[in-house]
């Protein structure tokens, strides 16, 4: 049988990786596919720069239309990132009928519903396992693997850029900046590196993962979004003394008021699986109702483990070539005649523990009026920890330990201790998730 044929646009970190995966495991996946898969054309910006790849066994340009409109192309792979030109190539393979996988989180996220529904029109597939949590397959263990579940709530470390910083300067004191250097170095952050650090990219991740949960239509600017910015190294010792650990989660849940799509640091005990996860290993933790929790874990980015999934891609397509369109995966899970549309809800309507971090003027009754203002919005404390001023200053931090309570209560507490004079600096919260 004739080889599949690839058209690849973008030959960075991700398109390298494809490249090497695809030739060092050659056999292998002709041995799984059924057929042999030849990259024929790839596209980058530049000619001359040097590659961490083998570029002499296809044709190398710089225009990815040309790479589209190839006739005895197959399958077009995206990896160049961002929402232009990515797009347009996208949707202009797709009307060439041909079959197109993408790592593009943003796209799908921001642009799915509408890729999708050309995809449908022109009978093709569009794969894009690697768009979230890197060589996890955590999108075919959903759509498929769960597929006789009701899920109830996802939660995980969705980002290893945020990860990587968060692991640096908790086990090896390392400042925000240096250790987002490194990331950025070892090829994990996105182009735009506020996108991992600011929160965007775990969001794309979480909008495109509670789709295919919950059977809804993407809904990206429905997710709060929070980055690690101002963590702090004293924010993560603090909680260490308290028993916990600080992630950048990304949280999806099911209540009956609505779904919760949530991604922001949260404090996780020490004691659970997930707070372990170090680096830029990503897990995330699927509840579903027949089988009850699980766990995937794996290295959220990177050239090789996301070629995993770019791999995995190519495979399912290159099988399912021959199926009638109307009997193949669906893209998010359901039918696309079957979406709902449940609310989302807004933050005030959050339900959540939290730890505050405050800057307090070291007088008697300063900690009975904060514990007065809480219990007044029946909020309760579940710990506090007053820690010594640093030399030279009268004010003292204070750590607090809330139980569950809205985020609308815990918006008025705030406003009401920030508004006392003993209270120097606006104070912090993070969520915290017992994931229980
Ligand atoms: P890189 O920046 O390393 O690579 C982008 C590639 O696209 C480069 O080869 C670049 O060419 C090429 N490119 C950019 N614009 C054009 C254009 N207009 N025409 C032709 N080629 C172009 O990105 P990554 O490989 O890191 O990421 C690619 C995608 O994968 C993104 O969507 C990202 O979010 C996603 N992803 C990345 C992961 C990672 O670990 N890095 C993990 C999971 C997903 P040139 O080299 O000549 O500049
Ligand atoms: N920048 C992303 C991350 C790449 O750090 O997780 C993988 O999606």
């Amino acid at each position: 049988m004739r080889p599949v044929k690839v058209g690849l646009l973008g030959l960075g970190t991700v398109g390298c990786g494809t490249v090497n995966v695809l030739a060092r495991n050659a056999d292998e996946i002709t041995r799984r596919a059924g057929r042999e898969i030849q990259i024929a054309m790839a596209a980058t910006r530049d000619l001359n720069r040097p590659r961490n790849c083998a570029t002499a066994t296809f044709e190398l340009t710089q225009h990815p239309e040309t790479v589209v409109e190839q006739p005895d192309i197959d399958v077009i792979v995206e990896l160049i990132g961002g929402e232009r030109p990515a797009k347009e190539l996208l949707l202009r393979a797709i009307a060439s009928h041909k079959h197109v996988i993408t790592a593009n989180k943003a796209l799908i996220a921001e642009h799915g519903n509408e890729i999708f529904e050309a995809a449908r029109r022109h009978g093709v597939m569009v794969a894009f396992e690697a768009a979230v949590c890197g060589g996890i397959s955590i999108i075919k263990a959903i759509r498929e693997g769960l597929t006789g579940n009701r899920i109830e709530y996802i939660a995980g470390i969705i980002n290893g850029t945020t990860n990587y910083i968060l692991t640096g300067m908790q086990d090896r004191g390392q400042e925000f900046a240096a250790v987002l250097n490194e990331a950025q170095k070892l090829g994990y952050a996105e182009a735009d590196p506020t996108f991992d650090v600011g929160g965007v990219d775990a969001a794309h991740k979480l909008t495109i993962l509670a789709a295919i949960a919950f059977g809804i239509p993407l809904q990206y600017d429905k997710v709060y979004t929070e980055g690690i910015s101002d963590l702090t190294r004293e924010d993560i010792r603090h909680a260490s003394e308290l028993g916990y650990r600080i992630k950048h989660f990304g949280i999806a849940k099911r209540t009956p008021r609505g779904i919760e799509m949530r991604v922001h640091p949260t404090l996780i005990p020490c004691r659970r699986l997930i707070a372990n996860v170090d680096g830029v290993m990503n897990a995330i933790l699927v509840y579903g109702d027949a089988v009850g929790p699980t766990l995937y874990y794996g290295a959220g980015a990177g050239a090789d483990p996301t070629a995993s999934a770019v791999v995995a891609d190519l495979v399912d397509v290159v099988r399912a070539l021959t199926t009638d369109p109307e009997n193949r995966v669906p893209h998010l899970a359901f039918q696309s005649g079957a979406l709902t549309d449940v609310d989302i809800l807004a933050p005030d309507d959050f339900e959540t523990a939290y730890f505050l971090s405050l800057t307090a003027i070291d007088r008697p009754g300063v900690l009975a009026d904060v514990t007065r203002i809480l219990g007044d919005l029946d909020i309760s404390i579940e710990a506090i920890l007053q820690k010594e001023p640093q030399a030279g200053e009268s004010v003292v931090p204070v750590i607090i330990l809330t139980q569950k309570t809205t985020e609308k209560f815990m918006n008025d507490a705030l406003a009401k201790i920030e508004s006392l004079d003993s209270i120097t600096r606006p104070v912090k919260r993070v969520r915290v998730e017992d994931l229980g």
